[in-house]
């Protein structure tokens, strides 16, 4: 069977071969951790976007969305925190000449002693078989405990050098459990130090005194300094919330792992706003949701788990990540902050103006506290691949590669295929085309061998194949086949429309989500 990284591999080289992701730039050698969307990628990206806005926007009365600007006042960005802390801490080995994240150096190595307290775990429950107790391995088996109480000591040091920003203390957890650079294997390290991850430019001509300006780190911005003019003139009463999609900007330091680490990338994010007093419970309110949106997908509900951070980000009093199972583990694809009231608070500070919000039930005046939920859409896109991404063995041992999207977001809905190029089929086959277009993304498709045919669509994740046959001129039929199960019906070219819509309209999953 093929490791973890081999798929994923497979799974880079598929996006590039059937037109999902391109690196950018390609024929100048590409740009770090910068990617372009391709013609099947843009698709699928663009309906994950639609299922995402209406889940907010279309199913909540209370939610509306917005489009801000990219740039900001740079006051911004010195109001939210990000230009005194938006910082990673960086580390250098000085063989290798290779920079990393000295925090996620330690997380690497926390997950080295998870993984040899799994296979100590995993190997009894073999040896034992039924009469194993996992709890009362894990409480008396030397080993366990001895890794276990490592792994304990490594953690509290992280967790409290993470929240002292004691850059130092980052160094000596690395040096004391001689953590080695995977390229030169030595543990030869410079000192730690902060790096700012915003991108700044510079607005206006040079004679007149440029100002230097940041691409946004975060969407968030942008729905913060709005919050009053949407409410004002959307009549809003709290709560309520504002999403926004839209493009990030971050110098990300380590740049690996295709498009889960961009330097460019799209966030999907909703700022809750919420009495003072009341996030807690909004908090819930939206991990639950959230979950909820994923699990629609049909991806497994075993592949999500939460994980609270270790350390809350200067404005959150509460966050936990949704964390998706990719072929490098479970990573992180959307965060849930309750942000307090810091982020206006803030901006009223520094703006000088008043931007409270008066509740009329309350008849009284006061900062909003706000509940956010923040998706990255290129993780999303990337776990939705990793998921669908399929390697089969049919009878009579062909092989086929087959995406087994969620049939609302893939790319192309139908493939209409006359089986032969003459006889009128080909202009029977456009004849469908033209009549389902105004409702799904159909292809039409005349080259090569059925099967080969079928194959290029299985590899795009097209849910049906739609032949048109001899028979199609005589009696109006065709053959519909289905992706996941290859089984084929022969029905009338007016069913078309309902069997294809009731398979792939993005209501089936909206009614999961209520
Ligand atoms: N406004 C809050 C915020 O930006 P975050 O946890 O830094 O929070 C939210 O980012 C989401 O954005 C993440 O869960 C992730 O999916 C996505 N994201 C962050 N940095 C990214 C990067 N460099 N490349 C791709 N996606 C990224």
């Amino acid at each position: 069977m093929a490791s973890q990284e081999e798929v994923f591999k497979k799974l880079v080289s598929h996006c590039k071969e059937y037109g999902f992701v391109f690196p950018s730039s390609e024929i100048y050698d590409g740009l770090g951790a910068v990617y372009d969307y391709g013609q099947n990628g843009v698709e699928l990206k663009n309906n994950i976007k639609k299922y995402w806005w209406d889940s907010m926007v279309l199913l909540n009365e209370n939610v509306a969305g917005i489009d801000a600007a990219i740039f900001m006042h740079p006051t911004t960005w010195k109001a939210s925190g990000h230009v005194d802390a938006f910082n990673d801490p960086l580390i250098d080995n000085k063989d290798s000449k290779k920079r990393y994240r000295a925090d996620v150096l330690i997380e690497e190595l926390l997950a080295k002693y998870d993984e040899k307290i799994q296979k100590e775990v995993d190997k009894a429950a073999k040896r034992f078989g039924e009469s194993f107790d996992e709890a009362v391995f894990r409480s008396t088996n030397q080993r366990v405990l001895e890794n276990q109480s490592r792994r304990d000591e490594i953690h509290a040091r992280f967790v409290k050098a993470l929240n002292e920003s004691d850059l130092a203390g980052l160094k000596a957890i690395i040096e004391d459990y001689e953590v080695v650079c995977p390229i030169s294997g030595t543990k030869n390290w410079t000192d730690v130090r902060q790096f700012n991850l915003m991108f700044s430019t510079e607005m206006g001509s040079t004679s007149e005194g440029a100002m230097k300006i940041y691409l946004r780190p975060e969407t968030a911005q942008g729905i913060f300094v709005n919050y009053l003019n949407v409410q004002k003139t959307g009549r809003m009463k709290i709560p309520f919330g504002i999403a926004q999609i839209g493009k990030a900007f971050r110098n990300e330091i380590v740049a690996r792992q295709f498009i889960f680490r961009m330097r460019e990338f799209e966030q999907m994010e909703m700022q809750f706003f919420v009495r003072p007093g009341e996030e807690m419970q909004w908090f819930e309110f939206w991990k639950d949701r959230r979950l909820k949106w994923h699990k629609a997908l049909g991806l497994g509900d075993h592949k999500y788990r939460f994980h609270d951070h270790e350390k809350l980000a200067h404005y959150a009093n509460a966050a936990t990540d949704i964390e998706f199972e990719l072929p490098f583990g479970f990573k992180e694809v959307e965060g849930i902050h309750s942000r307090t009231d810091f982020d206006l608070g803030s901006h009223e500070k520094y703006s000088g103006k008043n931007i409270k919000y008066f509740d009329p039930e309350l008849n009284q005046s006061y900062t909003p506290y706000v509940v956010e939920t923040s998706i990255g859409l290129d993780r999303t896109f990337l776990s939705i691949m990793a998921a669908a991404y399929t390697e089969e063995t049919l009878e009579g041992g062909d092989r086929r590669v087959v995406l087994k999207l969620p049939p609302a977001l893939a790319p192309v809905k139908a493939a209409v295929l006359p089986l032969v190029k003459k006889d009128g089929l080909p202009e029977k086959a456009r004849e469908i085309i033209d009549n389902l277009k105004f409702d799904f993304k159909c292809v039409y498709d005349e080259k090569d061998s059925i099967g080969k045919r079928y194959r290029r669509q299985d590899a795009i994740g097209t849910p049906f194949c739609i032949t048109v046959d001899h028979q199609t001129i005589e009696d109006n039929t065709v053959t519909l086949r289905f992706r996941d199960n290859m089984q084929q019906e022969r029905l009338p070219i007016d069913n078309l429309y309902s069997i294809i819509d009731g398979h792939t309209s993005m209501k089936q999953l909206f009614k999961k989500l209520l």
